[in-house]
């Protein structure tokens, strides 16, 4: 675990708690995790007014082992930066952050990190995209390649391995970048809005098939998404910030694994479930 800086000096007035449908609160006690925020708190200083802004504020986060974590939330309320403490691309102004049991920088190797936008490097054809974390691992030439070109299938992307990015649409550069996330085989993963760029079609498609990998492996997810069905349909719990990192809702979803991601959107209890999240989202 590390401990960094001194703990900030305005802590937000504690956790609100959603009512009605979203009532059904999660105990986090005694369970096994794979990533705890405590009371962490990040600042930036505002180049206008040369003064110190909190984007999270006693902060406290956790990720199951194994759960499917996904945070929700107004634009600019700090998910990104989430992920990036979790990712250990940031540290934190203040606060404690334990990633599988260590510091997120101890920990990276065991991490898969997927952004919004697919970021694959354009000279590397696909197949060499995959590769890359394998490369990192010190995998031999021959296994990486099987494991990535494994991968690809998995995904759709059969025979697509020579291909450059440009070559590809963009629904098979997100799966380019989903089948790099997947295929070293993380224990944990952070996924910010990965299918927020396609269109509405590839999108239920790519979700499907990340949903279905997932359901094979169950890694830890950490997911951010703007859209309260995506959360809905894949995840066990979803947290919605407010800003500063307000906890707004922190809701155990009740659809169990494996779902139907067809059937599931136009349930009864999935349509209020998203109606009372849309009334939270301020
Ligand atoms: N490196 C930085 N320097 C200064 N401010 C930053 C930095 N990174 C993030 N911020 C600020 O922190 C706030 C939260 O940013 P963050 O990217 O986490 O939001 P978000 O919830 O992911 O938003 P979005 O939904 O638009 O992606 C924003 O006000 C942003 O301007
Ligand atoms: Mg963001």
């Amino acid at each position: 675990m590390i401990e960094v800086g001194t703990p900030a000096t305005e802590p937000h007035s504690g956790t609100m708690r959603a009512a009605g449908a979203l009532d059904e609160v999660v105990s986090d006690n005694g369970r096994e995790v794979a990533a705890t925020l405590k009371r962490v708190s990040v600042a930036f200083v505002d180049p206008k007014t040369k003064r110190s802004k909190f984007v999270l504020q006693n902060f406290d986060f956790e990720c199951g082992r194994g759960e499917f974590v996904v945070l929700v939330g107004r634009s600019g309320c700090g998910k990104t930066t989430v992920l990036n403490i979790l990712s250990g691309l940031l540290t934190p102004t203040s606060g404690s952050v334990e990633v599988l049991g260590k510091s997120p920088r101890e920990a990276r190797r065991q991490i898969g990190y997927m952004f919004a936008r697919d970021a694959l490097m354009p000279w590397r054809r696909a197949g060499k995209n995959v590769e890359l974390p394998l490369e990192r691992d010190g995998v031999d030439p021959g296994e990486r390649q099987r494991r990535a070109e494994e991968m690809l299938a998995r995904l759709g992307l059969e025979g697509k391995s020579s291909l450059y990015p440009w070559q590809l649409s963009q629904g098979m550069r997100q799966r380019v970048a989903l089948a790099r996330t997947w295929v070293s085989g993380p224990e944990l993963l952070l996924m910010d809005e990965p299918f927020a760029a396609l269109d509405a079609q590839t999108k239920i498609e790519a979700r499907a098939e990340f949903l279905k990998i997932w359901e094979e492996r169950r890694r830890s997810v950490v997911f951010v998404t703007h859209d309260l069905g995506e959360a809905l349909l894949l995840g066990d719990r979803i947290v919605m910030l407010a800003t500063g990192g307000k906890e707004l809702v922190n809701l155990k979803v009740p659809f169990q694994h494996p779902r139907d991601v067809s059937e599931l959107p136009f349930t009864k209890e999935f349509r209020e479930l998203e109606h009372d999240l849309s009334q939270k989202l301020v």
